[in-house]
């Protein structure tokens, strides 16, 4: 099936089994490599990515849903400038350590505070409740969200 739709501000057009996992599309046929397969099944987060600016797990989504939409990654993010608050508060709390989940929380994250740039912490927590982290135990993660907030609003 061919397929287009808006890939970090580029247009896509490929041909591609309509039901291959949106991941696998954006891993093997497209180099974005920030959107990681952990699960598989939706249960992990690793793999969000934005659809329409709602995050979701690639993993579930079929490629061919994602015809004449827009797909945001880390990689569009990083490269409009979007996520460098969100990026220098994770560094300053400590919250990577070995950094699979990493793009996953970082998108979870930015979608919520483009929203709301003042959560508390409990909106914080139900944000990322999507996502799962071996390493850190969470509350680094959720500190370097409260940062990035207080960032935001600085420059805003
Ligand atoms: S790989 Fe998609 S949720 Fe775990
Ligand atoms: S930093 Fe290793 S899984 Fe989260």
């Amino acid at each position: 099936m061919k397929i287009n739709f808006i890939l970090n501000d580029n247009i896509v057009n490929i041909d591609i089994r309509p039901d291959k996992p949106l991941l696998r599309m954006l891993r093997e046929d497209l180099g974005i490599k920030s959107v990681k397969e952990g699960c598989g099944r939706g249960e992990c987060g690793s793999c969000t990515v934005l659809v329409d600016n709602k995050p979701v797990a690639s993993c579930m989504v079929p490629a061919g849903q994602v015809h004449t939409r827009k797909v945001t990654t880390l990689e569009g993010l990083e490269s409009s400038g979007e996520i460098k608050q969100i990026q220098d508060a994770f560094v300053k709390s400590g919250a990577v350590q070995c950094g699979f989940c990493t793009p996953g929380f970082m998108i979870s994250a930015y979608s919520l505070l483009t929203g709301n740039p003042n959560p508390e912490r409990e909106e914080i927590r139900a944000a990322v409740s999507g996502n799962v982290c071996r390493c850190t135990g969470y509350t680094k993660i959720i500190d370097a969200i409260e940062l990035a907030a207080e960032y935001i609003r600085r420059f805003k």
